[in-house]
């Protein structure tokens, strides 16, 4: 694909070439990500955050992402704060927001609202997240983390088991890793879910069409017993239509240290796209984890960074400008691995 002013809407846009490019370009920022070098490369480029639903590190990332790279973040957080509360429709918002970005990232609580925006817009559009459809950017981090993970298990992203846990009815972020596996070869998916939270059969039709061995079942030990990738998520509380709905599912399948160690391989890793759920009633991924070698979340996290810059960069034209226009840190910052 040609990157350059694309919108980032959904997995699906992607080819196998594409995620490669991606994929390289995202290895190169490693020095930046970790303060060892300073590139003003993205000077004067503004990106419009725009997030009218809860988030932490898909806001934040994008924002540290595009400030790494030199350039500066104007944000609006919740639709209480914009004047879509005042009734300002999608096109009307996108046309005054794209005037003051040049890119904009957004996350909205309405399937396809993103495209909507993006339609609208003068310039390029990344999909933060809507509702349940997808998460691309989550996605492309994900399968980076597994990439990166699977180096030196002899497995490959064209041969490897993983299972997935939770909500794959409202997951976005396994929705869109799915339909993204579906540019490699020879994955085996585990779903395990609540038969009424399964994966929409849409997908799960695209893994098979796709030549991947995909089972569905709603047992947790079983299916992580000989995986390379467990990854789980939350109960998608809010897209239910009643709290009482969601507190029904909530903490059906908790992972801890006891069940990880009896039940998966040893070096299994594990993923989430977080946040997890750490109330007692939920606990979907246990802090008894913390500190397991193989719990990759935080990993996963800084992962998003890379990503997330090569984006930009692919977006905005600048890739092969980067290191051009840097120059070492002047300052001492204490950053411990995770
Ligand atoms: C996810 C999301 O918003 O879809 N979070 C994230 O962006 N990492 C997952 C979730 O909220 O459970």
């Amino acid at each position: 694909m040609d990157f350059i002013g694309a919108n980032i809407l959904s997995v699906s846009q992607f080819e196998r070439v594409d995620i490669d490019r991606i994929f390289e370009v995202a290895d190169a920022m490693g020095p930046y990500a970790r303060r060892e070098k300073v590139t003003r490369v993205l000077e004067g480029a503004i990106l419009g955050n725009m997030f009218l639903e809860p988030s932490t590190r898909t806001r934040l990332s994008f924002g540290a992402a595009f400030n790494l790279l030199g350039g500066t973040v104007r944000e609006t957080v919740g639709i209480s704060a914009s004047a879509m509360a005042k009734g300002e429709s999608l096109y009307d918002t996108a046309r005054v927001l794209s005037g003051y970005s040049d890119v904009i990232c957004m996350r909205h609580p309405q399937e396809g609202s993103v495209a909507e925006f993006a339609a609208a817009s003068r310039v390029p559009v990344v999909n933060g997240g809507d509702g349940a459809n997808e998460h691309p950017t989550q996605a492309l981090l994900d399968l980076y983390t597994i990439r990166k993970e699977l180096e030196g298990h002899g497995r490959s992203l064209d041969d490897f088991r993983i299972a997935m846990i939770g909500d794959l009815k409202h997951g976005r972020t396994v929705h869109s890793l799915c339909k993204l596996l579906c540019l490699f070869g020879k994955v085996q998916v585990a779903l395990v879910s609540p038969p009424e939270l399964a994966m929409p059969e849409e997908i799960v039709e695209r893994l098979r069409k796709a030549g991947h061995q995909v089972t569905a079942n709603d047992q947790l030990e079983s299916a992580i017993a000989h995986v390379d990738i467990v990854y789980s998520t939350r109960i998608q509380e809010e897209r239910f239509a009643s709290q009482e709905d969601a507190d029904r599912y909530r903490g059906r399948f908790r992972l801890n240290r006891d069940i990880f160690t009896r039940h998966a391989e040893p070096n299994t890793v594990i993923m989430h796209p977080l946040p997890r759920d750490s109330r007692a009633e939920a606990n979907e991924l246990d802090i008894d984890l913390n500190e397991h070698p193989s719990l990759a979340i935080f990993r996963q996290t800084d992962n998003g960074l890379l990503v997330r810059m090569a984006l930009f960069a692919l977006l905005l034209g600048v890739e092969d400008k980067v290191d051009h226009y840097s120059h070492a840190v002047r300052w001492h910052s204490r950053r411990n691995p995770v």
